[in-house]
């Protein structure tokens, strides 16, 4: 498999790289007491994500993200096809001190502090005592623990948010150029969730590629670059929310009053509908108002185009009929 598994360069320059590339990616879990059942969780995944990237993986529950996530990071394997992270066939030992890992539901030992924490896990990337002295405050600061906090107080008497966020640290200790999150909002309050998108933004900001599983579609909105949407383990779309979408900046108007003449430079497909008139705002909404009131016309209603990423998710589980969890 290894010998197949390499990726192309770029065929022009400034191209971005792929840091995540799937083909076909495939796994069947075998349940059951004699594992004579088979379930399909993924199916024929192919998908790349590149450098610089905050990805989304979006899917409701039992759709088969933390599968793809754990397959990406060689915590277990395909049944079929064949991925590559940063350059190698997924699995590659060497590959792991370049990525980090926040898991859905991390366990850690309660009885440390966030400090002993760190510590332990730069321990396992062997990382230096001089550079663990800068890298722990530095990842403190990022993720808003207080130092005097993060040394004294012991992981069990942390709240959600705080868990969360020192999960966050952990999974930066080795300073990765992917990192993989696992539903990192699940479960926090408008506050936490706030705080970790804000960490997340700040990690975009340093040119790390982010790869996210998620169904808090609001977040998501604000934060991806792309996004994926899977269900019943098979990818139904990928792309930029304004391929997705549409433009963000995109407004239908309805306008009383007035002459298509006049308007006609306003509003693109312009069309009368019972005494009204129906389109596109081509400009911008506040001159448009300007130039209605010289016109004697008045607006009715001004909505944006783009659907939200909520009503586009349910609708396209809607026409498969998917709408039931697994
Ligand atoms: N170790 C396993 N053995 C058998 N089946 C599994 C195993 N892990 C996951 N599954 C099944 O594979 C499917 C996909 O699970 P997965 O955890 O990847 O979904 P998910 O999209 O991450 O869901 P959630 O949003 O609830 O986290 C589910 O039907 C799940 O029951
Ligand atoms: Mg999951």
């Amino acid at each position: 498999m290894d010998s197949v598994t390499k990726v192309q360069p770029p065929t022009k320059l400034n191209e971005p790289m792929p840091v995540v590339q799937t083909w076909n990616l495939g796994k069947v879990y075998r349940t059951g007491f004699w594992l004579n059942q088979k379930l399909r969780s993924l199916k024929d995944c192919s998908l790349s994500v590149y450098q610089g990237e905050t990805f989304g993986l979006l899917g409701p529950n039992g759709a088969g993200k933390t599968t793809l996530l754990k397959i990406l990071l060689g915590i277990i394997r395909p049944t079929s096809g064949r991925g590559v992270l940063l350059g190698q066939p997924i699995g590659r030992r060497e590959v792991k001190q370049r990525v980090g890992y926040l898991p859905e539901n991390a366990y850690y030992y309660d009885y440390l502090t966030a400090w002993e924490l760190l510590e332990f896990a730069a321990g396992l990337f062997q990382l230096p005592k001089h550079i663990q002295k800068k890298r722990i405050p530095y990842l403190l600061d990022l993720v808003g623990l207080a130092h005097k906090t993060a040394r004294k107080k012991q992981l069990k008497k942390y709240s959600k948010g705080m868990m969360q966020r020192v999960g966050m640290a952990q999974a930066l200790i080795n300073d990765p150029e992917v990192i993989f999150f696992d539903e990192p909002m699940s479960g926090l309050d408008p506050l936490g969730r706030y705080q970790v998108r804000e960490i997340v933004l700040s990690l975009k900001a340093q040119g790390k590629t982010i790869f996210f599983n998620s169904h808090i579609l609001t977040d998501v909105e604000q934060i991806c670059d792309r996004i994926a949407l899977l269900a019943r383990g098979e990818l139904l779309c990928v792309g930029s929310l304004e391929n997705i979408l549409g433009r963000s900046d995109v407004y239908q108007v309805i306008v009383k009053g007035g002459t298509q003449k006049d308007l006609e430079p306003w509003i693109e497909g312009i069309r009368e509908i019972e005494h009204s008139w129906h389109g596109q705002l081509t400009g911008d909404p506040q001159e448009f108002m300007v130039a209605l009131s010289k016109m004697d016309a008045q607006l009715l209603s001004l909505n944006k185009a783009r659907a939200s990423l909520e009503e586009y998710f349910i609708e396209q589980l809607r026409e498969r009929g998917l709408t039931t969890s697994q």
